[in-house]
């Protein structure tokens, strides 16, 4: 509620990804820590965030449009002071190298501009009158009410805000939970938050999400569920909710998004494509290419196109020179990867390139798998981390196959240079995903495009346009045409 509390109570420390010497070997740094709210903070949270909205006569609600754009262009301007900072502590507290740290302030800060810009459109649009059978109707874009808005750690900042940013500027009022990774980047913000929005607008939940996030949907109070990260953990918190039909839920979820290299494909392209799709901040992207498909005539030439360029990966820290591989966040992740990869070598698979799985501490190098087979956890686990599986085939049919049957629909990436071939697995992969990629990694951006999935997904379109509208509801002002309703 804008307030700083004194904390006494316990606290959570964060740790980096980097570590460093100790007497016991080489440990993840340790970065700071900040308070593990409980249960009754987060619930004066989200009472702060009913408080502000107050059925939609709190003054954010109430705001004119003009008033709520001239609050986000403060706010971003008290972000820009913070650049520096902010991606000092990405580096540090996730890992992702400068430029991608960098690219994800930049791309953030674009984003709010670009939806102040769409908002200007929006309303526009929505101030024109509309007639119809002797009746007049002015259409409103009006909030929906307290948003909660979580995100993953992979980026911390642009996630949250590609919801945050959007469901705010549209009259909403805001809890945001930090991610268990990412939380340091958020705290020079906070001030901004406040200094730029009323009181009570925006509140920031700390602390562990198990814990807090269940009784905040359980108060049935959150109107709106904006969350980015696994459909396990979505479907779960949406049934928490005692009117779960009427929560308004804006996903993105699960994936794992296949590549096809056919036999016609430019491999040069294809390999320097597949490799920043497959590893790109070491794979942890829910946009991420996860099974390569490889047409068999062609697979071993791409294999060893794939493994040279993998070895030549430089890994090291963040802020170092061309590095494209850095440490990992999350705690468990390298023993699972090597779960990943014994099971895939158990079962048949080879790692192709040299240091490949290699591990130390929080460290893990790429590895090239193949073949990978329908057997195999790495043909069905999107497993976030870096590893590439090649999986050959014959029958052109096989990976739209796999598509078919997946549980999941965000991207695919065809790599072709025979028109033909390129149209007919376009016509076959646009019904089935989201996005189809031509002879291009699979990515998000430009964060102007919608971003959406199918299946288990997502829920709702993200991006600017589509956020504005996901966020807000179209409420008519409708009259009679009468010549006195016509004045
Ligand atoms: O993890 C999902 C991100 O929104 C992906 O963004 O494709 O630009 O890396 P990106």
């Amino acid at each position: 509620n804008g307030e700083l509390v004194e904390w006494n109570g316990e606290v959570l420390e964060l740790y980096s990804p980097i570590c460093i010497p100790t007497e016991n070997g080489l440990q993840r740094k340790l970065l700071g820590s900040v308070p593990n709210t409980g249960v009754k903070e987060a619930l004066e949270a989200l009472d702060a965030s009913v408080n502000a909205y107050d059925n939609g006569f709190g003054e954010w609600p109430k705001m004119p449009v003009e008033g709520r754009i001239k609050c986000m262009q403060k706010f971003v301007y008290l972000m820009g002071e913070q650049r520096d900072l902010i991606i000092k502590l990405l580096m540090w507290e996730i890992g992702k190298t400068l430029p991608d740290s960098t690219k994800e302030f930049d791309r953030t800060v674009d984003y709010i501009n670009q939806t102040i810009d769409a908002l200007k459109d929006l309303d526009r649009e929505s101030s024109r009158f509309e007639q119809a059978e002797g009746t007049i109707a002015q259409i409103r874009r009006a909030p929906l009410g307290v948003v909660l808005s979580m995100g993953p750690f992979n980026y911390p900042l642009n996630e949250i805000f590609t919801t945050l940013i959007p469901a705010l500027i549209m009259g909403n009022t805001i809890l945001f939970k930090l991610p268990k990774h990412g939380v340091l980047a958020h705290y020079p913000l906070l001030n901004a938050f406040k200094e730029a929005f009323p009181k009570g607008t925006v509140n920031t939940l700390y602390g562990k999400g198990a814990e807090i996030i269940t009784p905040i949907m359980e108060s049935g109070k959150v109107n709106v569920l904006a969350f980015i990260g696994s459909s396990k953990v979505a479907n779960g918190l949406k049934k928490l909710h005692p009117k779960v039909n009427r929560l308004r839920a804006i996903l993105s979820l699960d994936a794992k998004n296949a590549a096809i290299v056919t036999k016609h494909a430019d491999l040069d392209v294809a390999v320097s494509e597949c490799l920043l799709g497959a590893l790109s901040f070491n794979g942890q992207r829910c946009t991420a290419l996860k099974l390569i498909f490889v047409q068999q005539e062609i697979a071993e030439e791409f294999n060893k196109r794939l493994t040279a360029a993998v070895s030549q990966l430089k890994a090291g820290l963040p802020w170092e020179q061309n590095v494209k591989i850095t440490p990992l966040p999350e705690v468990n992740k390298p023993s699972y990867l090597k779960e990943c990869l014994d099971d895939a070598i158990a079962k048949g698979a080879k790692i192709l390139n040299e240091n490949g799985g290699y591990n130390e501490e929080s460290f893990v190098f790429p590895s090239v798998v193949f073949p990978v087979t329908p057997e195999m956890k790495l043909y069905h686990e999107e497993q976030f981390g870096p590893i590439i599986p090649v999986v050959p085939f014959e029958d052109i049919q096989d990976p739209i196959d796999y598509q078919i049957n997946a549980s999941h629909g965000m991207q695919v990436s065809i790599f072709s240079e025979e028109p033909r071939e390129v149209s007919l697995l376009i016509d076959s992969f646009v019904n089935l995903v989201s996005r189809v990629n031509i002879n291009c990694q699979a990515q998000r951006g430009p964060d102007v495009f919608p971003f959406t999935g199918r299946k288990d997904s997502a829920e709702g379109t993200l991006s600017v346009f589509d956020a504005l509208r996901s966020f807000s509801i179209r409420s008519l002002v409708a009259a009679k045409i009468t010549p006195a309703n016509k004045k």
